[in-house]
């Protein structure tokens, strides 16, 4: 048995966790801070893995003065005692991985075979996937806003699964000649007929030079590469504990999220399952992490989007500009609709309220407890876009707290206002508010 499931934790308690493996997932439409909690959590279990996404995603974490900003790696990568995990789920740009990698082991943090495990299943990003993206949506009338990592490219190769390569196939130097090779011919001819179609310049990719690029990669990423899939099911036989890290977020999933304005992965709590080989029964705690607020990136309807002063000020104190892109976040009040249908789909059991400080100082604070649509009240969280793009917000106004409130180490140190306000949320959504965070340092927050 492991210390996780042994020893008597106080995190865990503070969070109502029980003994076994945890899913931390975000609620929103991604940026909602999970970095910091699987950061402070990855301490208390033994693998840390992700499951789903790719270099989409952006992980902050602030370790004293040090900010490492992660896309591909594990925040549990911080701990030099665990096991990270990058399951089949995760789509994979070797290029950005090593990147990553180099950038950890030249600060002095442990990145190797003994603490980083990657999926032989996992799917590659290669160069032309992320032109692909891009190619796709600057020619669409309806572009989604991507980041331009590859990433819909990539899960979209995976479907179709003429011209896709997994991990497991770089690690033979002839199997990889042979795939990159065959896939870069096909991606030449579609590609470079897309591209003159729209009247482009097309300069064809160069199979040799990813094939080198690719073969010193692999000398990195090689000796890492596995069957994530059994090592995991040894580990939860021998009693370990796993934290699954959800890249991007709920309302981002394919299936579940605000279609066609998502990405191309389950990024709800579910996706744990199918994107790891881990059966839902094996997982007791969701972690649901919502901002304080609202925030989105890229394209898409947002009920409670601020186009005024307040929302440029939550934009600014929260310091709201994406990890990836750098792109500015629309920000708006919590949309408490949108979290009750999010909170069902992930199925958490709590919640984590981050960036709760940023609203510190303002008048008063609004929750969207209900949708109309054409005028009408709606009780559901509308599965199309076009209707989603149609509902005006109900708002509950409530007091404003005043900051700051970063010392507060729990719960009930936070201001009267502050505290009502995360009942509110509690209350509306029927899960426990657990944490909260009152700064972007690791140990800035409020529990228990
Ligand atoms: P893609 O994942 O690059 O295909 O982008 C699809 C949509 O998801 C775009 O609106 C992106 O801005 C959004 N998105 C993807 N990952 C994240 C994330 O981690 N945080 C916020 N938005 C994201």
């Amino acid at each position: 048995m492991t210390a996780a499931q042994t020893t008597p934790s106080p995190v865990l308690d503070k969070l109502r966790l029980t003994p076994g493996h945890a899913t931390i997932v975000g609620l929103q439409w991604g940026d909602e801070g999970k970095g910091k909690v699987v950061d402070m959590l990855a301490a208390e279990y033994d693998l840390v893995a992700r499951y789903n996404g790719g270099a989409n995603a952006g992980h902050t974490v602030v370790v004293e003065d040090q900010t490492y900003k992660l896309h591909l790696i594990p925040s549990g990568i911080l701990y030099p005692d665990k096991m990270n995990v990058l399951g089949n789920g995760v789509v994979i740009d070797p290029a950005q991985l090593v990147k990553e990698i180099t950038g950890l082991r030249e600060r002095g943090i442990k990145a190797d075979a003994t603490n980083l495990a990657i999926s032989d299943r996992a799917h590659v990003v290669l160069p032309y996937h992320p032109y692909e993206d891009k190619l796709l949506e600057e020619t669409s009338a309806s572009p989604i806003g991507t980041t331009g990592r590859g990433i819909g490219p990539c899960y979209a190769d995976k479907a179709l699964r003429l011209n896709a390569i997994r991990m497991g196939d770089l690690t033979d130097p002839a199997k990889r000649r042979a795939a990159i090779t065959r896939v870069v011919a096909f991606k030449n001819t579609t590609l470079g007929a897309l591209a003159k179609a729209h009247g482009r310049d097309f300069t064809p990719f160069d199979a040799e030079a990813i094939i080198q690029a690719t073969e010193s990669h692999m000398a990195v990423l090689g000796p890492m590469v596995t069957d994530t899939a059994s090592m995991m099911h040894l580990a939860t036989d021998a009693g370990q504990s796993v934290l699954f890290e959800g890249a991007n977020a709920t309302l981002l999933d394919i299936d579940h999220g605000t279609y066609p304005f998502v990405t191309s992965s389950n990024c709800s709590s579910l996706g744990a399952h199918t994107g790891t080989g881990t059966p839902g029964h094996q997982v007791p705690n969701i972690i649901g992490i919502a901002k304080a607020y609202q925030t989105r990136v890229g394209e898409g309807p947002m009920p409670t989007e601020l186009t005024d002063a307040t929302g440029d000020r939550i934009r600014e104190v929260g310091r709201e500009y994406g990890t990836t892109t750098g792109r500015p976040r629309r920000c708006g009040w919590i949309d408490l609709v949108a979290l009750r249908y999010t909170t069902r789909v992930s199925g958490a059991t709590v919640l984590c309220v981050m960036l709760l400080d940023v609203l510190a100082d303002l008048p008063e604070l609004k929750c969207c407890v209900g949708y109309t649509l054409d005028g009408e009240p709606i009780d559901h969280f509308p599965a199309g876009c076009d209707a989603l793009a149609r509902v005006g917000p109900v708002y509950q106004t409530l007091p404003g707290f005043k900051g700051p409130i970063d010392g507060c180490k729990t719960l009930a140190d936070l201001p009267e206002n502050a505290r009502k306000y995360l009942d509110f949320i509690a209350d509306y959504l029927g899960v426990p508010v657990v944490l909260a965070s009152v700064g972007p340092g690791r140990t800035q927050t409020a529990m228990g």
